[in-house]
Parts: structure tokens; C-alpha cells; sequence
């Protein structure tokens, strides 16, 4: 039985992601926010930070302010390798305790991966097994037996969503698939500045990272779930716009597939998912049709070779891609309905 209020904390709120999760958890009706922590800024109003906010929240503070006995419902949203610190301080101690991570510490299962991709040394191994890497749409009837969820990688969100299912009913070729995604620069964090030497992020299309980005490691890792003999080249862009991504996505049709056949699946797969979108056939797609929501847009498209299609899906990265689907996989994890709060 749900409680009428859950109380959160919020870690990291002063972040690019952090913003558009206490943005939506204030006005969420199930959620009380007990606490919002950063490193930096403590004493501050979170609304000094983000005008979208109104409601009156608790100053910044540091986490070891935190009452944790109170709470019910943990969102990390920090950098790399300090959520699984924080998490195995608390899992055990304090058993009704859910975390939501939105940050890679629980995506990798592979240790030795996630040391190769994040160039850290992975200390909640233990946990790692007690986790589950949640697309909502994709692990609704598991969510509500985890208490910590790996929150998604922002471009893996937008690339698995309609992949998964094609890639399960055998519609489409394993490999040759190539993978061009573009997302605005928020996708850095707000250091962007500092964490590249290239300067003009807001005037410019920036190529980076084609052999070997981090989300590779959790791409891999997902879709040889479903077909070990997977292979793809992922091509990440940032490109001069604040927030939004779009992948496209080149495929070769499997010989008795057709792409009528593939948008059918899709629709199905999605059927009852407040946010995932088919559009019709060759539908044109971009980043302004899905950004401050938390859909997924989809659209199919015919190449002029007749076995190749072309498929677009687009997010907003830091909504589908980061704060809006962890306040969806919290949504089911407590039974309530999957869209709560964030439409
Ligand atoms: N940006 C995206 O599109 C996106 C999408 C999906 C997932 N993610 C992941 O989500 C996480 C947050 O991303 P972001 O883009 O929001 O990063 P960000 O803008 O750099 O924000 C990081 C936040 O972490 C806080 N912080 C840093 N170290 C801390 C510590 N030791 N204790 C408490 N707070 C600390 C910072 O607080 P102060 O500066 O106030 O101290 C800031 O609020 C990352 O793991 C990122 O990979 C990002």
C-alpha cells in the first residue's frame, strides 16, 4: 500500500538534471522533498538557480544533513562514481530506503567495463546485482522488486526504445546497424566548458567520442542481451542547442520484414505507453516536437535502398533522457500510475 506522501531527497539538485527533477517533484502530488543537497552551494534557494521552480523547498544543504530514517525515496543525480559511495553507506542500514541513480555507477554490470569507460574503480559490486537498468516502457512489471534503479543513459534511452523491440522479433539485421545521435549541450552537465578544450559549443555541430564514448559500454551491454551478435557503430554529435536528442538510425530489414510490418511492432510494443510516439510512415522529426516532455518520438523512414530503413527518435535529454523517466520509474515502482506528476 502506497503512503499518500513520499519523502524524497534530492542529491545533485543544483545540476543541469537535478534542476528538471525538483522542477517536476515539487509539483508531483505524491511527493514531499525533504531535503535538496550539492556540494558547493549550500544555503542557497534552489529557485536562485531555476525560475520554473515556484514552490518553497528546503535550502541546499549538504548530505550529511540528511535525516534519512524519514525518508522514502532517494534520486542521485551527481557525477560518476559518488553514488555507489553513498548507497552502500545506506542500503543495508536503512532497508525501506529506494535509491534512483541517474548517473552510469549502476548501468555497467561488468566491473572491469566500467573502470575501461569510466576510468573508476566500481565498490558497490554487491549492489550492482541487486539493481535493475530501467526503461520504464521495457521493465514495467520488474521495477516494483528493486530498490535501485540505474536510471538510463540519455542517447542509450532514445536508441533502445525502438530498437529493443525490433531487435526481439528478429525485423531486423544484428549488424551494420549505425547509430548518428545529436543532443544539445546540456548532455556535458553545466561544467561543459571545462570538460572539453573546444570552445564554441552554442555556435556549433561538435563531433566527439566516435570510438569510444561511455554510453558504447551500456549500449553494448543492453542489446547483447537480446542478440549477442550485435553490431553497430554509435556516432555521437553535440550540436548548437541547449537540450534535445536525435538519433538516427540506419538498419537493414530482415528479408521478410517490411517497414509497414516494423511500425505495426512498434506501435504495439508502445500501445499503451503514455510517452512513446509512432508517427506515420516518413514522417520528418526533430528535437522541437519533444523537448520539456518526457515522450519519445519515433518515425520510420524508407531509404532509397529497399532493405535499408532510416529511424528517428528523438527526447529531451534531460527530461525522457534523465529526470522525467526517473520520476516515471519511481511512478511504478510505488504502483502508481507510470505518467504521474510529469505530464
Ligand atoms: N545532462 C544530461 O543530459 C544527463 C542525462 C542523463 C544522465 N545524466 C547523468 O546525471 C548526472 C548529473 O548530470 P548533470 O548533467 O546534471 O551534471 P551537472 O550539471 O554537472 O551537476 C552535477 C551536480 O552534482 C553536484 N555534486 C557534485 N559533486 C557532489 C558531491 N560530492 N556531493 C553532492 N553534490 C555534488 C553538483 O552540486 P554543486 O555544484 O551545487 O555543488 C551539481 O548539482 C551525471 O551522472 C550524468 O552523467 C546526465
Amino acid at each position: 500500500m502506497i503512503k499518500n506522501r513520499l519523502n524524497s531527497v534530492i542529491i545533485g539538485a543544483t545540476g543541469y538534471v537535478g534542476l528538471d527533477l525538483v522542477n517536476i517533484l515539487s509539483k508531483h502530488p505524491n511527493i514531499k522533498i525533504k531535503h535538496l543537497c550539492s556540494q558547493k552551494n549550500l544555503g542557497k534557494r534552489i529557485n536562485s538557480f531555476d525560475n520554473r521552480i515556484k514552490k518553497k523547498l528546503p535550502k541546499l544543504s549538504n548530505i550529511n544533513k540528511v535525516d534519512w530514517k524519514n525518508l522514502d525515496i532517494v534520486f542521485l543525480s551527481l557525477p560518476n562514481g559518488e553514488a555507489q559511495k553513498l548507497i552502500n553507506k545506506l542500503f543495508f542500514k536503512y532497508k525501506n530506503l529506494k535509491f534512483i541513480d541517474l548517473s552510469a555507477d549502476f548501468r555497467i554490470t561488468d566491473l572491469n567495463l566500467y573502470k575501461k569507460y569510466y576510468g573508476k574503480k566500481h565498490f558497490a559490486n554487491k549492489l550492482i546485482k541487486k539493481s535493475l537498468y530501467s526503461i520504464t516502457e521495457l521493465s514495467l512489471t520488474k521495477l516494483k522488486k528493486f530498490r535501485i534503479i540505474a536510471n538510463p543513459g540519455c542517447y542509450p534511452t532514445s536508441i533502445q526504445i525502438p530498437l529493443i523491440p525490433l531487435l526481439k522479433k528478429k525485423m531486423i539485421e544484428p549488424y551494420n546497424i549505425i547509430i548518428d545521435s545529436k543532443s544539445g549541450y546540456s548532455g556535458a552537465g553545466k561544467k561543459y566548458k571545462l570538460k572539453f578544450s573546444y570552445k564554441n559549443f552554442e555556435l556549433s555541430t561538435y563531433g566527439y567520442a566516435a570510438n569510444k564514448h561511455r554510453h558504447e559500454a551500456e549500449l553494448d551491454q543492453e542489446l547483447k542481451k537480446i542478440n549477442k551478435n550485435i553490431k553497430f557503430i554509435f556516432n555521437p554529435h553535440l550540436i548548437p542547442t541547449f537540450r534535445g536528442i536525435l538519433s538516427s538510425i540506419y538498419l537493414v530489414k530482415k528479408n521478410n520484414s517490411s517497414i509497414d510490418l516494423i511500425i505495426n511492432e512498434l506501435k504495439k510494443t508502445y500501445k499503451k505507453s503514455s510517452f512513446v510516439k509512432i508517427k506515420k510512415k516518413n514522417s520528418p522529426l526533430g528535437t522541437g516536437d519533444v523537448i520539456h516532455t518526457n515522450n519519445c518520438e519515433i518515425s520510420v523512414c524508407q531509404s532509397k535502398e529497399k532493405n535499408k530503413i532510416i529511424i528517428f527518435s528523438a527526447i529531451d535529454n534531460l527530461i525522457k533522457g534523465a529526470a522525467g523517466q526517473a520520476v516515471q520509474n519511481m511512478n511504478v515502482m510505488y504502483g502508481l500510475k507510470e505518467s504521474k506528476g510529469i505530464k
